[in-house]
């Protein structure tokens, strides 16, 4: 049985009384949830503290990022052992924006792996293609490569520890998200990768992420590949990012 998840990348958003008003609202939500959905909220790294205090174990915490290393001299770095020492549950790896944005590779993503899972979080490991790869017809070989490389630290004992989310780059913040049976077929794709790789590729939860609304969730959430979404925008609004995590079918 696999777990199914409802996880809220905040990214740089939220505050103080988001922190307090929002995590309130979903706890008080997620405790009547009929559909076994592990809530989890992952905000910016400052507010952890207060995410955890209004989450009250009923909601799961995460972290975006973890440093690269163990500890030592990395001036405004968090590892994945201060994370998990803080009260995280899980930890995002690899996600588009740090790729992008801050030029992290698979190898790095492979680092990050390692150091999460030791450190006894779940590592959320996202993939994803750009539009351009799309067009080309290389979505598939370019996750494919994402998953084995960025995969490539995990140990055979490990893999409960691993979570994976695709996300198409294209579909990130722009109202557009990948067809249910494009969703699905990716999906698919991936488990076929880590049965490859040696992994319970069954037992491994796969999120979908990128534009995912309370409008769209239920036909994403009902394809046999999809255990789940990594919700951005949607979750900074509570009533929307609780009707997303109702949206997953009960024992699915
Ligand atoms: P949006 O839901 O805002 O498209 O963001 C998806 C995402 O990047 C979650 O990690």
């Amino acid at each position: 049985m696999r777990r199914k998840i409802v996880a809220g990348n905040w990214k740089m958003n939220g505050s103080k009384d988001l922190s307090e008003k929002l995590v309130g609202y979903v706890r008080s939500e997620a405790g009547s949830l009929d559909n076994d959905v592990e809530v989890v909220i992952i905000p910016p790294v400052i507010y952890i503290k207060d995410v955890l205090e209004q989450a009250r174990n009923v909601v799961s915490v995460g972290v975006q990022n973890v440093g690269q290393w163990q500890s030592g001299a990395y001036t405004g770095e968090v590892s994945a052992e201060m994370a998990k020492d803080a009260g995280c549950r899980y930890a995002l790896v690899g996600h588009s924006e740090r790729r992008q944005l801050f030029g992290e590779t698979d190898e790095q993503v492979a680092e990050k792996v390692a150091l999460v899972v030791s450190s006894g979080l779940t590592a959320i490991v996202c993939v994803g293609e750009t539009l351009e790869e799309r067009e080309a017809g290389q979505a598939e070989a370019v996750v494919a490569g994402q998953v084995r490389t960025g995969l490539s630290s995990v140990a055979l004992g490990e893999w409960h520890n691993i979570v994976v989310a695709y996300e198409p780059v294209w579909a990130i913040g722009t109202g557009k998200t990948a067809t249910s049976d494009d969703a699905q077929a990716m999906h698919a794709a991936i488990r076929d990768v880590l049965k490859g790789m040696g992994a319970p590729a069954e037992e491994i939860s796969l999120l979908y992420g990128g534009s995912v609304k309370a409008d769209n969730a239920a036909a994403l959430f009902s394809e046999p590949d999809v255990d789940g979404g990594l919700i951005g925008g949607a979750s900074l609004v509570a009533k929307e990012f609780m009707s997303i995590c109702r949206s997953l079918p009960a024992g699915a």
